[in-house]
């Protein structure tokens, strides 16, 4: 079934199965969101229906707590399991030191929530996403409706004053109407082509009222894994400091699946 994925979808796929690689029986799981994440969420799911392997999931959005009902894991809010073992989820930018830009689903606020309440983060992602420094991939910041302008107004020129390239920024749409986050809230997109100094960034635009959270994912990964269209897999470990090769056998797939619906 993976011979008829694009080689994107492969490489995507094996991060993910290298990535459930670190779930153990019984683990609480955090479940990221985004096209990346659905694969690792149905590779958890064959490991439930297969193996008989028992874990609880939390999904980070909506419709990744409805994937994981589709394939058979059960699911908890983070309220009634309070911290998990590990989270699995995707990035859309990351750097050397596993700094990672996320949110071009619009899941950023619960995907950090989940991910700073869980003991270790694995990120999977493929290397399109590898970046020297942050900021290619527009930023995505979380506001509220209530005066989103003067939000906006603020931010931008709050950008007058920090090391980044550029200082536009734009509402993100659903059609013709401002997406809406699972949390009724706007997404602003920030395009700044270059993040210098990417821990004052955040800590400053959280101080904005009307600021719900941004999209830096800042000395929160663990484990980063690479997948390659060719099967390949990096594990990078920045705890360890430790850098694996590996491929994953990607013909027993059987059972699987196709469409991410991502
Ligand atoms: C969703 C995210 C995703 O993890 C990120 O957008 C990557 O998605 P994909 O795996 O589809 O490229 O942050 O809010």
């Amino acid at each position: 079934m993976t011979a008829q994925l694009s080689p994107i979808d492969k490489a995507k796929y094996v991060a993910a199965r290298r990535a459930v690689e670190f779930v153990e029986d019984g683990m609480r799981v955090g479940l990221g969101t985004g096209s990346t994440a659905a694969w690792m969420v149905r590779c958890l799911g064959e490991l439930i229906r297969d193996e008989g392997m028992k874990i609880t999931g939390v999904a980070t959005s909506t419709r990744t707590a409805k994937l994981a009902a589709e394939v058979g894991i059960p699911v908890k809010t983070l309220d009634e399991v309070r911290w998990l073992d590990l989270t699995i989820d995707g990035a859309d930018e990351y750097d050397p030191n596993l700094n990672l830009i996320k949110g071009g689903g619009g899941a950023l606020l619960q995907e950090k929530i989940v991910a700073t309440a869980s003991d270790q983060m694995i990120v999977i992602a493929d290397l399109s996403k590898q970046v020297d420094t942050l900021g290619a991939y527009p930023l995505p910041v979380e506001v509220i409706p209530f005066g989103w302008q003067t939000t906006k107004a603020l931010i931008e020129e709050m950008l007058s004053n920090l090391d980044v390239m550029g200082r536009n920024s734009s509402l993100r749409l659903n059609g013709t109407d401002p997406f809406r986050t699972d949390e009724g809230n706007f997404i602003l997109d920030l395009h700044l082509r270059r993040i210098g100094n990417p821990t004052q960034l955040s800590l400053v635009l959280n101080q904005i009222p009307g600021v719900v959270e941004n999209g830096l994912f800042l000395d929160i990964c663990d484990v980063l894994v690479i997948g390659n269209a060719d099967g390949t897999v990096e594990v990078r470990d920045i705890n360890n400091g430790t850098v694996e090769h590996e491929r994953i056998d990607i013909n027993d797939t059987e059972n699987l699946f196709v469409e991410t619906g991502e």
